[in-house]
């Protein structure tokens, strides 16, 4: 079991910077450049009504992506406030634990889990909710930040000084996700997935922070020890050892109605 901090990572956060969602030099600033980074690996609608699912959809930062895709876009978050600023913005919200998702098997075309993977205690139950809503060929693409001293120095002791990094205390290193654990999970839950790295561009960050850009493209690192992507395909044919391998989610004979809890 992880030794977590529990002045770090507090679901009250989000709730204090509801209004920072849709303000690209806000809080989630860099949430807004990894958006656009994710939508660049998943394929346009393959037919109408091709399904999109969010984990953790937030303020549903997705949405513009998604839309130009083709996409239905259900965005499953516990906090509702950011559900509410997600459904303004065209998300079909599902208030509901990325840990234990009230949707159907094989429900999904794409998974997209962005940043969530290193807020939760059990980031490889996550990536099983993954396996188990995608159908076989559908798309997943995660980015989280990696379970290493650097990543901890950058993610929290650097960029949670900087004006405009990310919010103080939303990060806890202890959560940082375990890449060679991640890659192993996803095997045996039949996903082929490869990892990258990830940072902002450089040029991008300073014309970004000098108000002459309103946004910054996400450059490709081999190195994947801070910020990582992983970009999957759920496999056609499971292998025999997987079915079970990793079971900790309910079974669900359909959807359940999408909706935010008033
Ligand atoms: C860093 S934000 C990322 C939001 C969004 N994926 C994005 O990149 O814009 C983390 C999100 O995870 C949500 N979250 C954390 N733990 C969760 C859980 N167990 N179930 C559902 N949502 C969770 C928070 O409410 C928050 O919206």
């Amino acid at each position: 079991m992880r030794r977590t901090d529990p002045r770090r990572n507090d679901p009250a956060q989000y709730d204090e910077l509801a209004d920072q969602w849709w303000q690209p030099a806000g809080g989630f600033a860099m949430l807004h450049w990894l958006a656009a980074a994710r939508a660049g690996h998943i394929p346009p609608a393959a037919r109408p009504g091709s399904l999109l699912v969010d984990l953790a959809c937030g303020g549903g930062l997705m949405a513009p992506y998604a839309a130009r895709l083709g996409y239905r876009h259900v965005g499953v978050d516990l906090n509702l406030a950011g559900l509410r600023t997600a459904r303004e913005h065209g998300v079909l919200p599902v208030r509901a634990s990325v840990l234990e998702v009230p949707l159907a098997d094989a429900c999904t075309d794409v998974v997209v889990a962005g940043e969530v993977l290193e807020h939760v205690e059990d980031d490889v139950a996550v990536l099983a909710e993954c396996a188990r809503l995608l159908r076989p060929g559908g798309t997943l693409v995660i980015d989280a930040i990696a379970d290493t001293r650097l990543a901890g120095w950058i993610a929290v002791d650097l960029f949670e000084r900087l004006p405009g990094g990310p919010p103080p205390g939303i990060h806890d290193p202890a959560l940082f996700v375990d890449r060679r654990r991640l890659l192993a999970a996803a095997d045996r839950l039949g996903l082929d997935l490869r990892l990258v790295g990830l940072r902002p561009s450089v040029r991008d960050l300073v014309a970004w922070r000098r108000g002459r850009r309103s946004t910054v493209r996400m450059r490709r690192l081999p190195l994947t020890s801070v910020l990582f992507a992983g970009y999957g395909v759920k496999r056609a044919t499971p292998r025999a050892a997987e079915s079970g391998a990793h079971d900790p989610v309910r079974r669900h004979g359909s959807p359940t109605p999408l909706t935010v809890e008033p």
